[in-house]
């Protein structure tokens, strides 16, 4: 399979950046989309060119890091998988396949198609965690019941990978569905109410001065998103928030 490559190069943060193309052939319908680009990246190194920067670890959905927007997608064609798990057979012989960095001001472009996500990092730290009794009395997690409704709807929310698709194809860069899913996974269990407020409050904050745009409830997010995080944590999130700004206010 012959295609042509439309891939954005971006030399830095500051680099106004261009869209360059790349002709490839004999592309196996088999390989995976980063695959390919290794065979591109293989072709510029040989011919004494840079290759393309991209992010990528795990290549089995698991770590988030395959970041790319492609022909208009995040994580390309395809539902419920990142780029990482997008295969060659989804292109016809002689498409052209337009490749972009994330577009979001918090995610800013570090080379080509690599982003900052460090903003992801920041609210997680901001209250993404469930402070731990250390004294040598802790309670074994196993022994507070959990309904098993709750539980289901708290692995659900953990099983976020923080790739960014949600922000990236919201008009707005919200990265509320990302925020919500931290913020439900643990307000959902008992261990978790402890810090319940504090945390949702710290993370909301976090995510504002990080400059995310709000949410309209367009949904994009969730359609995009590749393990479907449901828009019910944004609704999840919005009410622990009020309640804690309620309780603040006491
Ligand atoms: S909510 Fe979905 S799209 Fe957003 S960071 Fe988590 S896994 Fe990625
Ligand atoms: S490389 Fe880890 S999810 Fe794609």
């Amino acid at each position: 399979m012959n295609l042509t490559l439309k891939i954005w190069r971006q030399n830095g943060t500051n680099d106004k950046g261009r869209m360059e193309v790349y002709p490839i052939s004999d592309v196996n319908p088999e390989m995976s989309f980063l695959e390919m680009m290794d065979v591109l990246n293989e072709q510029l190194i040989e011919d004494g060119k840079d290759p393309i920067a991209f992010d990528h670890d795990c290549r089995e959905g698991i770590c988030g890091m395959c970041s790319m927007f492609i022909n208009g997608e995040a994580h390309g064609p395809g539902r419920r998988i990142t780029t990482c798990q997008l295969h060659m057979r989804s292109f016809k012989d002689g498409d052209t396949v337009v490749v972009e960095p994330w577009r979001a001001a918090a995610f800013p472009v570090i080379k080509d198609l690599v982003v900052d996500r460090g903003a992801f990092d920041r609210i997680q730290q901001a209250g993404g965690y469930v402070s731990v009794n250390t004294s040598g009395n802790t309670l074994d997690a196993n022994a507070i019941a959990v309904p098993k409704k709750d539980a289901d709807r708290a692995f659900d929310a953990a099983t976020c990978i923080g790739c960014g698709a949600c922000v990236a194809t919201c008009k707005n860069s919200s990265a509320m569905l990302f925020v919500s899913a931290k913020v439900s996974q643990f307000a959902l269990l008992p261990q978790g109410r402890v810090e319940a407020k504090e945390r949702v409050q710290k993370m909301v904050r976090q995510m504002d001065l990080e400059g995310f745009g709000n949410c309209t409830n367009t949904g994009a997010c969730e359609v995009e998103c590749p393990v479907g995080i449901s828009l019910e944590n944004i609704a999840r999130m919005n009410r622990e928030y009020l309640s804690a700004s309620l309780a603040s206010a006491e």
